[in-house]
């Protein structure tokens, strides 16, 4: 058997037996460093196979090179991804967040085409011992047990791994203010007839600390405008931590013209920013809502508000955020939000988390023609087209994207204005919904 290969059977063999460790292993730092040494070894399995497909020794230099020197950036990048977490971001910058996203993207594109390499050679080595074990019994041929791996095998999987690396790359550059318009068109046997034709646009989860470009957000709030919209809802997440992170888009929300109402409820991530001393708590929650003001947002917590046209009304509902995960914030009341309602009154909710819907709402005697959520991102990564929709998230949320219907009663939820975490988007590109009510 060739060196060369050896070495490859010896570190895929290594990886496959880290992976189970990995799985057992329960300590924190001693995971964070198998996993550091798994990160080398992995680097070394890949140059090995880039390596493999060229010939000259100027080109295996220089492939080399380019290949340390990217990887090193993708690892700067996972720190940098760690200090913004660490600290107060502020106004994002665009190269931090270019850094942070090119990290993810080197991230999957290796675990990709590793994944394409170690079932190559796993292959090889089932391969290769069924033909030494057979050679004990018989005379037969072969590359001293062990084939070689095949060069269009390898090539196969840097392309396979080159899909997630070019459709990243597009997600962390373009992708993120890709805002694209859903419409909507919803029929009601009981909607007031002053209603009929009634525009409501909804936007959700800006987490507005991640963007880094007041201009390209001004864009997303144009398409808002453009659709000429009666009301306007904004269903949670407006920042991530901290509620100062608004205040260089204060001007670019303030903007939104909707001549019926701008309305708000409050997402998990508004939340976080409250301060633990409890003598700060009141001036940070009166600081916050008036920014919500500035922005010209009528902020409805466990609340409703009647919409009226032509001597008819609809109710608006607002609730603080209810999520049925175990860390997310539980402060919704819905029995309280609807006080005041008729039996009935045509009723609109907005409610951040879309677990609300099945676990509170669609049974509530308060019957909610539409409730509207966000939450979910999409995860910010997945696949739509016309009626098919595919996002990892979907394991996670029953209820993730689009529209629902139980019992009479719709939820649509909006994959949201902004990202958080992996500062792009891929296939679940930011969202504008424009409901149009109909009889
Ligand atoms: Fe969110």
């Amino acid at each position: 058997m060739k060196k060369s290969s050896i070495i490859e059977i010896l570190i895929t063999l290594s990886l496959v037996i880290c992976f189970f460790i990995l799985i057992v292993m329960r300590d924190t730092l001693s995971r964070q460093l198998f996993i550091s040494g798994m990160f080398i070894l992995v680097d070394i399995y890949v140059l090995i196979a880039f390596l493999s497909l060229v010939s000259d020794q100027r080109s295996k230099w220089l492939l080399a090179a380019a290949y340390i020197i990217i990887s090193l950036y993708g690892y700067y990048g996972m720190f940098v991804a760690f200090e913004r977490w660490r600290t107060d971001p502020g106004l994002a910058s665009p190269l931090h967040n270019f850094t942070i996203g090119f990290a993810f993207t080197l991230l999957v594109s290796k675990f990709v085409l590793v994944l394409g390499l170690v079932i190559q050679d796993i292959g090889r080595l089932i391969y290769g011992t069924g033909q030494s074990m057979a050679g004990l019994f018989i005379d037969v041929s072969s590359e001293n047990g062990f084939p070689q791996r095949r060069n269009f095998l390898t090539t196969a999987a840097a392309t396979i791994a080159a899909v997630p690396f070019f459709s990243m790359l597009y997600g962390i550059t373009f992708g993120k203010y890709n805002y694209t318009v859903e419409h909507l068109k919803l029929r009601f046997k009981d909607l007031p007839k002053a209603f009929k034709g009634l525009k409501v646009v909804q936007i959700s989860d800006a987490h507005a600390g991640s963007w880094d470009s007041v201009d390209k957000v001004q864009q997303g709030i144009t398409k808002i405008n453009e659709l000429k919209p009666d009301i306007v809802v904004f269903t949670g997440d407006l920042v991530n931590g901290n509620k100062n992170e608004i205040d260089p888009f204060i001007n670019v929300f303030a903007a939104i013209e909707a001549p019926m109402g701008k309305y708000a409820v409050l997402g998990n991530h508004d939340y976080y920013g409250t301060p633990r001393d409890p003598n700060q708590e009141e001036a940070y929650w009166a600081d916050f809502l008036n920014k919500y003001k500035k922005m010209g947002f009528d902020l409805i917590l466990n609340e409703n508000r009647a919409i009226t046209k032509d001597g008819e009304q609809i109710k608006l509902i607002g609730v603080e955020n209810w999520g049925a995960g175990r860390w997310f914030p539980k402060k919704g009341d819905l029995d309280k939000a609807c006080e005041g309602c008729g039996e009935n009154d045509f009723a609109i909710l907005l409610s951040h988390d879309p677990t609300h819907f099945d676990e509170h709402v669609v049974d509530h005697s308060q019957k909610i023609h539409l409730t509207l959520s966000g939450h979910t991102h999409g995860m910010q990564f997945g696949v739509k087209f016309k009626n098919f929709k595919w996002s990892p998230v979907q394991y996670r949320y029953k209820k993730w994207m689009g529209l629902y219907e139980v019992k009479d009663q719709f939820l649509y939820v909006n994959r949201g204005f902004g990202f958080l975490g992996f500062p792009g988007r891929v296939g679940m590109w930011p969202e504008i919904t424009c409901i149009e009510l109909n009889t």
